[in-house]
């Protein structure tokens, strides 16, 4: 039996939202406990697929460090680190985009939604590449596990396919397939258009809660969250999306089910539902404001945890690059 080694991403895109909260930072923070060894690593270069200032991105890696750490990231039990600071990533990208068919990209649903959607970038190389700088991300250490959302299944399934195909060319077994490990809530959805994912590439600030979020602010996005003209609270995602999200939501951050929730809220409305969902994501995520807004005072200590994050990342990945590189004749 291997190592169990967990390997997982987020992109350095301002705070955290729910949908990173629910979806993976909580399970992040609990995985440190039963794994012989995590890595976290804020995604920078998966970030410059679109135009970044520089200023800013600088500001924005800083701050999702701060997230991870708030959300229960220990830097004792976990790696945490700056993927452009270990260079292994990226030569690993294009030895594995040698040995990646232009089909298997093509067939990914997330880069064509990203294309077609996003009319202020220049739809590039790398967006288009992206999934396999990913699939270098997971197996330059080896991986064995890879917390992730729903969304991010088809990249996974593509990592195991070219570390299959790199096994097989090379007739190693030097990479391990990695296995997902899904979050507690697959998806979840926009505040303002239930059929699409909360996620911080829609810019506005209305369809999703940012973990810095004041209390106001939350009642205020709960309050105005898309749903429909029933009244009744039941968990029908594909009829009724927009009750459904924020039942979920309920059930997630209460450690409960949908089912349990639609019960308790039996007789009562939506609005209902909304208020006593807000208060309880109030409860849920002040302490962990408080200790972005406390870990922000100590930007010192927050840069010295990804500094050497960093380079214990890099004492795992050179080896195991060095190693591939000789199989590979170079
Ligand atoms: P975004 O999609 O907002 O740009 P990232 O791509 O950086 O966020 O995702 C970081 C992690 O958060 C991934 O594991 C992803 O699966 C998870 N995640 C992102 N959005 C959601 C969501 N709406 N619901 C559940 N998980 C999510
Ligand atoms: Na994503």
């Amino acid at each position: 039996v291997g190592i169990r080694r967990i390997f997982s991403g987020i992109q350095p895109s301002g705070a955290a939202h729910l949908g990173n909260y629910l979806g993976a930072l909580r399970q992040w923070a609990k995985l440190q406990s039963s794994s012989d060894s995590v890595l976290y690593s804020i995604v920078d270069l998966h970030s410059l697929t679109s135009l970044q200032a520089p200023l800013l991105l600088r500001e924005n890696i800083l701050a999702m460090v701060t997230c991870l750490l708030a959300c229960g990231v220990d830097p004792k039990k976990s790696i945490v680190f700056q993927q452009s600071q270990v260079s292994g990533h990226a030569e690993l990208a294009w030895l594995l985009g040698c040995r990646t068919p232009m089909g298997w990209l093509n067939r990914m649903t997330q880069w064509k939604a990203k294309a077609m959607s996003d009319n202020t970038n220049v739809v590039g190389l790398g967006l288009f590449a992206y999934p396999v700088l990913q699939a270098a991300d997971i197996l330059i250490y080896k991986a064995s596990h890879v917390p992730v959302g729903e969304d991010q299944l088809q990249h996974l399934e593509l990592a195991r396919d070219i570390a299959r195909s790199f096994n097989s060319a090379y007739n190693t077994q030097v990479f391990t397939e990695p296995q997902p490990l899904l979050g507690e809530v697959q998806r979840v959805m926009s505040l303002r258009n239930p059929l699409q994912k909360m996620s911080k590439s829609d810019n506005q600030d209305m369809t999703r809660i940012n973990l810095t979020d004041s209390s106001d602010d939350i009642r205020n996005k709960i309050r105005k969250a898309v749903t429909d003209c029933t009244g009744s609270v039941t968990f029908d995602p594909h009829e009724r999306p927009g009750v459904s999200n924020l039942v979920s939501i309920f059930a997630a951050v209460s450690d409960s089910t949908p089912d349990k929730i639609c019960r308790m809220f039996e007789g009562k409305q939506t609005v209902h539902l909304k208020d006593e969902l807000a208060e309880l994501l109030i409860s849920e995520l002040a302490p962990i404001r408080e200790e972005i807004n406390r870990l922000q005072t100590d930007r010192g200590y927050v840069m010295d945890i990804l500094r050497d994050g960093s380079e214990r990342a890099r004492e795992i990945a050179e080896p195991n690059l060095a190693e591939i590189k000789v199989l590979m004749g170079i």
